[in-house]
Order: C-alpha cells, then sequence, then structure tokens
C-alpha cells in the first residue's frame, strides 16, 4: 500500500501570529509548484496563531494542513489554562500532536494521558500525531527497542482498531530533538520497522496504512536519506520549520 508522507512542521513555542503568517506566505510561495497530494504537509503553530494562521490559508486556498501541538482531552469544562479538541476541530485543524517528548518530560504526560488525548483527537475527526522515543541513556543501555514499544502500545490504547490504520506515529529520539545530532538513516529505519510491527501485532492492517514519521534534527541535508526509508513516512520538524527555504527543501525531499 502507498502510503502519502506527511512533513510536519512543529514550530514549538516560536513566532507571533504576524510572524507566523508571514512564514506561511513565504512557505506558500517557495512551494508554489508543489502537489500536496503527493507530500502532505502539516504546520503547528502556537494556539494564539491558530485562528491567523487559518484564515491565509483558506483565504489563498493553499494546500497546508492545520495543526496543533497539543490538547486536552474534554470538549469544555473547569480546566483554566487548557484548549479542547473541539475548539481544535472548529479552526479545521487536521492534526494535532500528542504526548511529545518535551511534554512527557517537562509536562509529566504518561502514557495513559497520551492516550487519552489521541482518542480525543480521533473523535472530532482529526488526527492524532503520537510522539515516542527514547532517551540517550536507554539507547545506551540497550532498551530502546523496549521502551519505544512500551510507549507505542501504552499511548495508543484508547484508540479502536479501527482508528488505529489512521494513526500517526512520530519516532523522536529523545537525544536528537534540537541538538544537531541526527540517528542515522538505518537505526532511524530500523526503529520505524520495529514500530511498525509492534502496530501490527495489534492488528495488521493497520500496520499497512500507519504512517510513521521521524523526527529530530531533521533538516535539508539529511531529510532525502531519511525519508527514501521503507518505513519512514515523513518527518516531524522542529528547528529547521522555522525557516521557510530549509522547510521547503524538506518537502521536496523528493527531488533533491
Ligand atoms: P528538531 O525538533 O527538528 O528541532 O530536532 C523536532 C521535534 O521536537 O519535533
Amino acid at each position: 500500500m502507498a502510503r502519502i508522507p506527511l512533513i510536519s512542521g512543529n514550530w514549538k513555542m516560536n513566532l507571533n501570529h504576524f510572524e507566523a503568517i508571514q512564514l506561511v506566505q513565504k512557505l506558500s510561495y517557495e512551494l508554489s509548484g508543489h502537489d500536496f497530494g503527493q507530500v502532505e504537509v502539516s504546520l503547528h503553530p502556537p494556539y494564539t496563531d491558530l485562528r491567523s494562521i487559518q484564515t491565509v490559508i483558506d483565504a489563498d486556498r493553499m494546500g497546508f494542513e492545520l495543526g496543533a501541538q497539543n490538547c486536552h482531552t474534554e470538549a469544555s469544562g473547569a480546566f483554566t489554562g487548557e484548549i479542547s479538541p473541539a475548539m481544535l476541530a472548529k479552526l479545521d485543524v487536521g492534526y494535532v500532536i500528542v504526548g511529545h517528548s518535551e511534554r512527557r518530560a517537562l509536562f509529566a504526560e504518561s502514557n495513559e494521558d497520551v492516550a487519552l488525548k489521541a482518542s480525543a483527537v480521533f473523535a472530532y475527526e482529526m488526527t492524532p500525531i503520537v510522539c515516542v522515543g527514547e532517551t540517550l541513556q536507554e539507547r545506551e543501555s540497550g532498551q530502546a527497542a523496549n521502551i519505544v514499544e512500551a510507549q507505542v502500545v501504552g499511548s495508543l490504547k484508547s484508540v479502536t482498531s479501527q482508528q488505529l490504520g489512521d494513526v500517526v506515529i512520530a519516532y523522536e529520539p529523545v537525544w536528537a530533538i534540537g541538538t544537531g545530532a541526527t540517528a542515522s538513516a538505518d537505526d532511524a529505519q530500523e526503529m520505524c520497522a520495529h514500530i511498525r510491527t509492534v502496530v501490527a501485532s495489534i492488528r495488521k492492517e493497520a500496520s499497512e496504512s500507519v504512517r510513521i514519521q521521524y523526527g529530530g534534527s531533521v533538516n535539508p541535508s539529511n531529510s532525502t536519506e531519511l525519508m527514501t526509508m521503507p518505513d519512514i513516512d515523513g518527518a516531524l520538524v522542529g528547528g529547521a520549520s522555522l525557516q521557510s527555504d530549509s522547510f521547503a527543501r524538506i518537502v521536496n525531499f523528493k527531488e533533491a
């Protein structure tokens, strides 16, 4: 089955809504000939930029999918400071990152929390991008495959077997995020293949359609080698997604 690659720009806590609009306009210009049916592109700005970006995408009929970086599990209620999946869906958000390693490490999100968020995202007809990945210590002690497997199983346990094939999983080794140290294409492929086997053990058919991104210091020089690996179906890009030229080159990995 041909899986359409998904390249996602995770802007993290960067760019106010004016800067965000500028970046989207530049990107749209640089990707003017791009076939979004061949390689999908999602942009994940901070919450305060979502409405502005939605309006620009809509007005100029851009091919980008709007994305969010996180959400709460409930539709509404007394959760000061939180944003609900219902609110995101109303802004035409298509993809929501859940369980990014920064949220796991800095905001104590467990696999259980991530599983509930993934299920809440599906409930509003959006697609979760479920992040997993081992720390350097876990890799060096030979635990990487087991840790990632436990994260995949735990973070997907509230998703129905019907929904499983539509999930996007982002394999992001923690030691590669924002460090300039990328996993080798072979190591990244090996772990992504392992993740696909884990999904197959839950539901065989789902493993053929589930998309698995690699993330962690992806840049225009390493993206082609990573993206052409058989079990890598796209990238979750942090730093390099904040510059239109580098992100456009990553999106165009097939032409490199
Ligand atoms: P990076 O971030 O590309 O800056 O390493 C990736 C991520 O955290 O999703």
